[in-house]
């Protein structure tokens, strides 16, 4: 979906969030949204934030699983996703914190493994992610599955590449301060989406977003792997969408 202007996609994908938490709500249930952070979805909170105080929009039935945080990194620093995200949209709805859910940057070197697999079991427990919200990394990368995941990846420890330390340098001071590891959602995970939105503004983002959605499907392009999930929309605007 191609559209103008950042602003034109942020708004369709929250009306899209929106039904989607209305149409749960109608059935007595709640949604279980997957979340993403970085600098793309900020348009997307915002929206959400405006719905909830102009049009009533409840986040009491929902429940959100972010993608992926640093490792390690403590809640409250400024650049942890856990404070983005309570920043950004969680401190500013009537969304239940018992209900947040976000890898963990605090957790202990020897119960890592437990951890990944338990964000796993609540993922599940909570009848899987009906939405999954993206980004995408100039590498190709969704949350933090840098080129070469493999497909049948599940919520784990990863290496950062170089390019991504780059890219998310100004979040720290730094490039030598951004965190080598962090912990993220795997490619299965994410594919076990009901349904994947994935948003891509501007210039730098169009030949990845090329190469995503024609190129070949491979795991050196995390990102193509979705051409594999039968309701997965890349909303891109016209910048980012210049080289399809
Ligand atoms: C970050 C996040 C991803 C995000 C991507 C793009 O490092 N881990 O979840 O989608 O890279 O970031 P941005 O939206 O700032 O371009």
């Amino acid at each position: 979906r191609i559209v103008a202007a950042p602003v034109d996609g942020a708004r369709w994908v929250a009306a899209e969030v929106a039904s989607a938490i209305r149409q749960r709500a109608s059935e007595g249930k709640g949604l279980v949204l997957g979340l993403a952070t970085g600098a793309t979805p900020r348009g997307l909170y915002n929206e959400l934030v405006r719905l909830h105080r102009e049009e009533g929009l409840s986040f009491q039935n929902v429940t959100a699983f972010n993608l992926d945080e640093y490792y390690p990194i403590e809640r409250d620093a400024l650049q942890s996703y856990a404070r983005f995200m309570r920043t950004h949209l969680f401190d500013r709805v009537d969304i239940d914190p018992a209900r947040c859910h976000i890898p963990d940057g605090e957790v202990a070197k020897d119960q890592l493994k437990p951890h990944c697999r338990a964000y796993e079991a609540l993922i599940e427990e909570a009848g899987g992610i009906d939405l999954q919200i993206l980004g995408i990394g100039n590498n190709g990368h969704i949350g933090f599955n840098e080129p070469g995941s493999s497909i049948h990846s599940r919520t784990r420890l990863v290496n950062l590449d170089i390019s991504t330390r780059l890219a998310n340098a100004y979040e720290f001071q730094g490039v030598s301060e951004v965190p080598r590891l962090a912990l993220t959602m795997g490619i299965a995970t994410i594919l076990r989406a009901r349904r994947i939105l994935l948003m891509g503004w501007g210039s730098q983002k169009a030949p990845v977003i090329q190469r995503a959605v024609e190129g070949p499907v491979t795991e050196s392009v995390p990102a193509s792997l979705l051409q594999q999930h039968d309701d997965c929309t890349f909303v891109v605007d016209a910048a980012a969408a210049s080289e399809l």
